[in-house]
């Protein structure tokens, strides 16, 4: 029975570059996507930039743009990165489109007939120069556990608190820099308490994976609150319906921007004036199509619990399935900055071919939301042993003989049914495993029947029987079958590897491959001379690929220093995209308030509790000072001490957990262990005024 599959992956934010994390999860849905379509059902993958909220406005008048601009140049960029990367979405829309805003309303609107939507007052920080409430990451302070300075309005990266922006210490607005006044104004809530019954048995009735169903369920026991649905003019976003100055949350219609792709998906490819056929086949109560969301864990209360019930209660139907998957680290840690580990995807494709990547995220997929590490050596080990030399080689190793003593011809038999009988058997379980999203057991089992063709080849050896010409018909019938089992292999595979699958029906002269194409073996047929299927990855390559993206960071946020290195790796911790900073022109009269000066460095020590921070202690000549800085991963104390170096002298003292720091060192370097302390030439003495 074919299936009617709708199939989407999260949404990206419009104020940033597609990056690993992205590719992550769109690459795990185009494999998902793609092994449906080999099994022959009909599937429609579509996706959408998630353009509304503070950040696209603010970013927009930061480029001097109107929003729709920004988020149209960023959207193309974004679907082209995913073409690069052979993610195949039938349409990557926006959703600042017609379609969203008219879904949108009608949603809410039908919410609202049903009761679901009340109104109350929140008080909230305002900004008064800039006449706009703040959302907690426009807004920075004191923690009000631990007094750190510095600290966003919802937790604090010193001691892990989280706590509501009201109760930040001398608070102050990051879009003017003005101190923030309590102000109230109404705001619309979705009643999702109404809700709970319903999510409890929606979750149990497997949509979701098991160890998410559990966490959610925590939630449903510690009682569901109201969402809070609207945000208050500015904001770049839809109106609410009846107001003037009330914008839908980014997060309200963000989900309902997949329907609304759909939607248009379908307008542009029906026939004409058959506009909306086919939508309620998949979005009406009780549909049999289905719909599967990829997403990760971060936004799952988003997915299975706002999502689900907001459908329900517009009277729509819910997804059939939300496919969680886990964060991506990059050598056991989070990407980074300054490490060169937070590699966008069009800085990637400058250097790697995309099937590694996809081969490699298979490779490690396994259905649960467990995080996937990229250990680059073995990213690059396993790409070379398994693609070049378990899967091409079998090909390889055959097809010379096939062009060249038969030109082209297979032969009429396998002399080895058995072995392809057993390559064959292994299709349910594998296609089992492709449709769990366990990729990483499919492609163990694909490689293991890769160890055994290459073993058929190995011992049949027809290097040597082509010695003898009396073996000749032996030769052709050893490659054929060789040939088959590569043929069988790349079928599994062509969800992964779609451009090698390509290459390959060329290759063999066959039509694009089906799972049917199992069913009967490839013998008297004229193949075509074989080219390589992929080259060797080499670790110099990702060597220039981390470089470059360690450049990349240094040209779009030229004021990182290590120490602030630190702070944008912990946004980068906390999942969000450190937004790119404007690096505006500076007066001379603005660089001269900056005081810097000579300093010896006297004493420095670890500190307890801190992995990245050396204490110092620096002698200005007329006064000591204590320094912490972020460069534990380039020096050992003892080095340190009784070199020179250059410090701002004239920094407001920092309260820091482990104590208050009074400047900060100057030291050039993209992080880890390549941070170099600056240090004036000899002859230079303490409490020099540089210039
Ligand atoms: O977390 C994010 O990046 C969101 N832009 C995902 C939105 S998914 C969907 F709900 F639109
Ligand atoms: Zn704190």
């Amino acid at each position: 029975m074919t299936r009617r599959i709708l199939v989407t992956s999260a949404l990206p934010n419009a104020n940033g570059s597609i990056h690993l994390g992205h590719l992550l999860e769109h690459i795990q849905t185009d494999i998902w996507v793609r092994f449906q379509r080999l099994r022959g059902h009909a599937v429609t993958y579509v996706c959408a930039d998630d353009t509304h909220g503070t950040a696209t406005m603010l970013k927009a008048e930061q480029e001097g743009v109107p929003a729709e601009q920004l988020i149209e140049r960023i959207r193309l960029e974004h679907a082209s990165d995913f073409r690069g990367f052979l993610v195949e979405h039938d349409n990557y829309y926006s959703t600042h489109s017609p379609e969203n805003k008219a879904l949108a309303e009608l949603i809410f609107t039908r919410l609202k007939d049903r009761g679901l939507i009340f109104t109350r007052a929140v008080e909230q920080l305002y900004d008064p120069a800039r006449e706009m409430f703040l959302a907690d990451r426009f807004v920075k302070g004191n923690c009000p556990r631990c007094g750190t300075a510095d600290q966003y309005g919802d937790n604090c990266e010193a001691c892990g608190a989280t706590y509501d922006a009201t109760e930040l210490g001398a608070p102050r607005s990051l879009i003017s820099g003005a101190t923030p006044v309590l102000r109230a104004s109404d705001h619309y809530f979705f009643d999702l308490p109404q809700y709970a019954d319903f999510l409890r048995a929606w979750l149990g009735s497997g949509t979701v994976q098991p160890e998410v169903a559990n966490k959610l369920n925590e939630w449903l026991d510690a009682g569901l609150k109201p969402w809070d649905i609207s945000r208050d003019a500015p904001y770049f976003g839809f109106l609410i319906p009846g107001t003037t100055d009330k914008y839908f949350y980014v997060w309200l219609d963000a989900p309902i921007g997949y329907m609304a792709s759909f939607r248009n998906y379908l307008a542009e490819h029906a026939a004409p004036g058959a506009n909306d056929t086919g939508f309620d086949d998949y979005w009406a109560p009780g549909a049999d199509a289905e719909v599967h969301h990829f997403i990760g864990k971060d936004i799952v209360n988003f997915h299975a619990l706002f999502w689900p019930a907001m459908l329900d209660g517009a009277g729509f139907r819910t997804p059939t399935r939300i496919h969680t998957h886990g964060f991506i680290t990059v050598d056991g840690t989070k990407m980074s900055k300054s490490r060169g580990t937070f590699i966008n995807a069009g800085t990637y494709l400058k250097h790697l071919r995309p099937e590694y990547l996809r081969y490699y995220f298979a490779a490690k997929l396994n259905g649960t939301i467990d995080d996937i590490d990229i250990n680059l050596e073995d990213f690059v080990a396993r790409v070379n042993a398994d693609l070049v030399g378990k899967i091409v080689n079998i090909a390889s190793r055959c097809a010379g003989f096939i062009t060249r003593q038969f030109d082209g011809r297979l032969a009429d038999a396998l002399p080895d049914p058995e072995l392809r009988a057993r390559c064959v058997a292994a299709a349910d379980a594998i296609a089992e495993r492709y449709e769990r999203g366990d990729t990483a057991r499919a492609v163990r089992e694909i490689t293991a029947l890769a160890d055994l063709a290459n073993q058929y080849i190995a011992e049949q050896a027809p290097w040597t029987l082509a010695r003898d010409p009396a073996r000749s018909a032996d030769v052709q019938a050893v490659c054929t079958q060789g040939l088959e089992l590569f043929r069988i292999l790349m079928i599994y595979l062509k969800p992964i590897l779609p451009a090698m699958a390509e290459a390959s029906e060329a290759f063999l002269a066959v039509a694009p491959f089906t799972w049917r194409d199992l069913d009967t073996p490839l013998t008297e047929h004229r193949i075509n001379p074989f080219k390589p299927l992929v080259a060797r990855m080499d670790m110099a390559d990702v060597e220039q690929l981390l470089a470059d993206s360690r450049t990349e960071a240094g040209v779009s946020n030229a004021a990182e220093t290590p120490a602030e290195a630190v702070a944008s790796s912990a946004a980068e911790a906390a999942g969000q995209q450190p937004a790119a900073p404007a690096t505006p022109t500076i007066s001379i009269d603005d660089f001269l308030k900056v005081e810097l000066r000579v300093a010896a460095i006297v004493a420095a020590e670890t500190v307890d509790g801190a992995d990245r921070l050396l204490r110092l202690t620096l002698d200005l000549g007329d006064s000591r000072r204590q320094v912490f800085a972020g460069i534990r991963s380039a020096y050992q104390p003892d080095q340190l001490v009784g070199r020179m170096t250059v410090v701002v002298a004239n920094l407001a003292p920092r309260k820091m957990k482990f104590g208050v720091s009074e400047g900060m060192v100057l030291a050039a370097g993209p992080g880890g262990e390549e941070i170099f302390l600056l240090a004036p030439d000899p002859g230079a003495r303490p409490g020099m005024i540089v210039r």
